[in-house]
């Protein structure tokens, strides 16, 4: 494993107020990580501290220099990583154009002349703001000028690319298209990424390892697979054709009998029916043979009672389910 940025126990104090204690982790090459926590929990605070717009209080923050190196990010050093922030919501000079903006960013972090233009281009074509590449910024609307946001981080073509909310003001649709491209920046060129974000679906999506920042501190790092299997959440979800409308309790006991060797008693009860979504979920072991045997059952002995559309062990109800248990 490769160390791109290590914190270590860093806290940050504003005046009487910690909003950032002794928090510790790695961030490894070909991460993606989810800085996740509910509103004022530390995040971008942490961000400006990688990005040494702000200093710590106490702790250190390390970063790599290309030859692998760790170095204080306070200290000053040459040849280190790079490294692309959108750091909250980005406000660009409102009288010169998109191309210009950029232009102006990537000269200033010494981005090779005779690759600033061709890349300036793929980018804005990639985020479909080519056709607005002369038009003035104060034109752009929010979510353009967000996208042009995510543009300026990823134009040194970034070792780790460090998002801030990244979604904020970008449509639905857009939103879809700009997750594809965060992604693939991680999946298909092999670059790390940090995101932070309350919005828990965006990340599942895009994101195979959670910090769990909450009032400040790291309460849980790690991936989501042994997240879950710490927590013992082992969901699946049944969705049944029609509603089952009675004898429900005398079902999901009849069910918690024949299921009951492969049955999480942890939670009570583990199986439970859902009216509203006419869904049956069930906790379990965790165990993948489990679940075929539980799938077999329930669509065989089950049979006359309700029948099965789909089934469903969803990384975003997971992780809905693991910021509950774990943030307070
Ligand atoms: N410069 C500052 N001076 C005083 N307090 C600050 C400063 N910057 C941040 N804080 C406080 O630190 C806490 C953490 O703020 P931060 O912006 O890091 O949270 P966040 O997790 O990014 O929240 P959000 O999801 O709303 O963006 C907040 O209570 C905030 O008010
Ligand atoms: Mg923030």
């Amino acid at each position: 494993m490769t160390e791109l940025i290590k914190l270590n126990k860093v806290s940050k104090i504003f005046g009487p107020f910690n909003a950032v204690n002794k928090v510790s982790f790695e961030i490894n090459k070909g991460d993606a990580i989810a800085l996740l926590g509910p509103n004022g929990s530390g995040k971008t605070t942490i961000v400006k501290m990688i990005a040494g717009l702000i200093k710590p209080t106490y702790g250190e923050v390390l970063i790599s220099n290309k030859k692998g190196k760790l170095q204080d990010i306070g200290k000053k050093s040459t040849n280190l990583i790079k490294v692309g922030f959108l750091i909250d919501i980005p406000s660009f000079y409102k009288s010169v154009s998109a191309y210009q903006i950029l232009r102006f960013l990537g000269r200033a972090q010494l981005v090779p002349k005779k690759e600033l233009d061709s890349r300036i281009e793929d980018l804005l074509r990639l985020f479909r703001l080519y056709k607005w590449r002369d038009e003035k910024v104060q034109y752009f609307s929010k979510g353009m000028k967000q996208k042009l946001g995510i543009i300026s981080a990823m134009l040194i073509d970034p070792d780790i690319l460090i998002l801030d909310e990244p979604q904020t003001g970008i449509d639905p649709k857009a939103r879809v298209e700009v997750r594809k491209i965060i992604a693939n920046f991680n999946k298909e060129k092999g670059k790390t990424i940090l995101i932070c974000s309350h919005m828990i679906h965006e990340l599942s999506q895009i994101c195979e390892k959670i910090a769990f920042i909450n009032r400040g501190e790291l309460i849980a790092y790690d991936t989501i697979e042994n997240l879950q299997r710490k927590l013992k959440i082992n969901e699946l979800t049944c969705q049944i054709l029609d509603p089952i409308s009675s004898g429900v309790d005398d079902l999901l006991k009849k069910i918690t009998k024949e299921l009951e060797p492969y049955l999480d008693y942890n939670i009570d009860p583990p199986i439970q029916y859902f009216y509203d979504t006419q869904q049956l979920r069930i906790y379990f072991d965790g165990k993948r043979k489990a679940k075929a045997e539980m799938l077999d059952i329930l669509t065989t002995k089950f049979k006359s009672n309700f029948r099965l559309i789909s089934y469903s062990q969803e990384r975003s109800n997971l992780l809905e389910q693991l910021y509950t248990e774990t943030i307070v």
